[in-house]
């Protein structure tokens, strides 16, 4: 166990211990073991993130962010990308790395290109944990864990429901997220992979929407003028492109649910109000609130515990607007 980790971990230790004594007196809570610990034995954790994206990612980071509290030990410092450019979280990891924080969260930009940092944080001894978004060649020797939803599993089932509800096939598109991602590379092989098994269906063409809804109803809108509006499924692989698309099936005098069946991964409120509103028919959980998963691993790490190279955060699936309806009313984002 490095320095750097037995000092913040003598420094949680010292806190529980502070909390245990006070507490053993009666002489107060957690709250005044960090006042005691003069709360600068916080834990610095450098938070290198995305930054607004969509409704995911803003309940993603913000669970992040409430997690990480002060009063549960840490100072977390935040720094979103600049225009979502892997340069600029380069930049905020490498800084981080000289501010020498005790550990840094990454939700990449891009899957591949940290091998440099990531080994600069290894001689710093500065554990680092992958959320959400992978690295990609997959060398877990140069992150301490990575904690996400299982991103082929949930395109799997994605791709299963539609095999059963379509089971003559159909034509189909797919709206992925940017290029270069790993999740968009995940979702691409549960999909094709449980496809490939399939008859009937076809897939007339699949297109970068950028995660976004307006980009996804002009490019969907283009496909369904290029393809006669012959197109009876969309895999589209967030809620704001699935919901895009639906806006382009209506302009288009199509009516989604009956003539284009529309699915979509991440299960935020607005998807589940379009499944229950009829745009959407399908919609796949992608659980974005690990925050708690991630301050009980970062603590453990710190510990000098060893924990797995993977944590996956169990997702739902949603297949009816009766199913949207019971499940609304208590959704967290
Ligand atoms: O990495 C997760 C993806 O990023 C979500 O599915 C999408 O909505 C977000 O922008």
């Amino acid at each position: 166990m490095s320095l750097k980790k037995t000092r913040a971990g003598l420094a949680a230790l010292t806190v529980t211990g502070l909390a245990l004594g006070l507490a053993a007196c009666g002489g107060g809570s957690d709250d005044d073991a960090t006042a005691a610990a003069g709360g600068d034995d916080l834990v610095t954790v450098g938070f290198v993130a995305v930054g607004p994206e969509g409704g995911w990612r803003t309940a993603n980071e913000n669970n992040i962010k409430t997690a990480f509290s002060k009063e549960a030990g840490f100072d977390l410092k935040y720094s979103p990308a600049t225009d979502g450019s892997q340069n600029s979280q380069i930049t905020a990891f490498t800084s981080f790395i000289d501010e020498e924080v005790d550990v840094i969260l990454l939700s990449a930009t891009e899957a591949t290109g940290w091998e440099d940092v990531l080994g600069k944080a290894q001689e710093a001894e500065i554990p680092v944990l992958l959320l959400d978004r992978g690295i990609e060649p997959d060398d877990d020797s140069l992150y301490a864990t990575h904690i996400g939803p299982d991103n082929y599993s949930i395109s799997v089932s994605a791709a299963e429901w539609a095999i059963k509800t379509f089971p003559e096939g159909a034509n189909y598109v797919v709206l992925e997220g940017p290029a270069g991602l790993s999740v968009v590379n995940e979702r691409n092989r549960g999909w094709d992979d449980t496809m490939a098994d399939a008859t009937g269906f076809t897939k007339l063409e699949s297109q970068d929407a950028n995660w976004s809804t307006d980009e996804a109803k002009k490019v969907f809108e283009t496909m369904l003028k290029a393809h006669n509006n012959d197109i009876q499924l969309v895999f589209a692989q967030n809620d704001e492109m699935g919901l895009g698309a639906a806006q382009a099936v209506e302009a288009a005098g199509l009516t989604p649910g009956t003539d284009v069946k529309i699915i979509t991964i991440d299960g935020t409120k607005a998807a589940l109000q379009g499944l229950i509103d009829g745009q959407l028919s399908f919609v796949a959980e992608y659980n974005p609130l690990f925050g708690d998963l991630a301050v009980d691993l970062v603590n453990r790490l710190l510990a000098g515990e060893t924990i797995e190279s993977n944590y996956v955060v169990d997702s739902v699936t949603f297949d009816s607007p009766e199913a949207a309806e019971a499940a609304l009313p208590t959704r967290e984002y």
